[in-house]
């Protein structure tokens, strides 16, 4: 069978930027850990009755610095080679870092997607993407023909109310200092990409047996931790701010502004952060 090369798009590329800075993406992973109301591990959940012991050829889509590879240590067979792909090679170093330190044959992929049209037909059993399928969905043909007829692929994304709060306070702020025709921010693409209310049609068009699995968690900042809101918003302001006004300081600081008067007022905001988990075998071939 022959595939077409696809590389990214535009607004996909842009989107997938904020990523690019590895340093800033670790920090905001331990600012979700530390401000989470559900303490469990997602990852945890995520692979709670999948067999990962008989998984030989393991893939991380979107693998970025092994959020998901990372929850493999200690459970895969010692032959196992593990392969993170990502669109920015800065992840390298501290990819093959935890694969190291987990003891498995990690290796490291930076053609982003299109790295997937090098795989054979049926021959990776175990697929892993969190909180990156909504840059890409377009591959899900790909992962159902890589994928090995007894594998197992296990996503984890967001839901369609995720960040809801943070969204509606960042659209008030434009639309006091005058941006009043916007009504939707870039991260309505990426939600409408792909999330936990809208992925089950999707996968079910590539994947016979799907399980959806809800994660309910909240992010709260107390007033105390404003300096951490914003640094976790800035984090996400590419998401947030559509992109004619992402350079613009003055509309930017007026944003953060309506933030922290926000959580002033308040003594505390709390930002919806539910997840979803899709597990899905038996792959639709075409
Ligand atoms: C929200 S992060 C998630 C990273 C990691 N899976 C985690 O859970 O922390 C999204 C990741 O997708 C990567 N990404 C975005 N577009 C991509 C593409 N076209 N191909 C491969 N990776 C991509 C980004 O570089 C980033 O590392």
């Amino acid at each position: 069978m022959r595939f077409s090369i696809t590389y990214m798009n535009i607004s996909e590329s842009k989107l997938a930027e904020a990523f690019r800075d590895v340093g800033g993406h670790l920090e905001c992973a331990e600012i979700i850990r530390e401000n989470s109301s559900n303490k469990n591990d997602i990852r945890e959940i995520a692979l709670e009755g999948v067999n990962i012991k008989n998984k030989k050829i393991i893939i991380d889509l979107g693998c970025g610095f092994g959020f998901f590879t990372q929850a493999l240590c200690n459970r895969v067979d010692p032959g196992a080679v593990v392969t993170g792909i990502d669109c920015f090679g800065e992840y390298s170093d501290v990819y093959f870092n935890l694969c190291k330190k987990c003891g498995f044959k990690g290796k490291f992929n930076n053609s982003g997607v299109d790295a997937l049209q090098a795989f054979e037909r049926n021959c990776v059993d175990l697929i892993l993407s969190s909180y990156s399928l909504y840059f890409f969905p377009r591959i899900l043909p790909q992962l159902a023909r890589i994928l090995d007829t007894s594998g197992t692929c296990v996503f984890i994304t967001h839901s369609g109310s995720h960040l809801k709060e943070l969204y509606y306070l960042v659209l008030k702020a434009l639309y006091k200092n005058g941006y009043k025709q916007l009504k939707t921010l870039p991260y309505d693409e990426l939600v409408n990409n792909f999330s936990g209310d809208n992925g089950y049609r999707q996968l079910s068009e590539h994947f016979r047996s799907i399980e959806k699995k809800d994660f309910i968690n909240e992010l709260i900042f107390s007033a105390q931790a404003t300096e951490k809101f914003l640094q976790y918003f800035r984090h996400k302001k590419s998401f947030l701010v559509p992109d004619f006004l992402i350079n613009d300081y003055k509309i930017i600081q007026k944003v953060e502004e309506e933030l922290i008067n926000h959580i002033i007022k308040t003594g505390e905001i709390r930002i919806t952060k539910d997840d979803t988990i899709f597990i899905c075998t038996n792959p639709i071939k075409k």
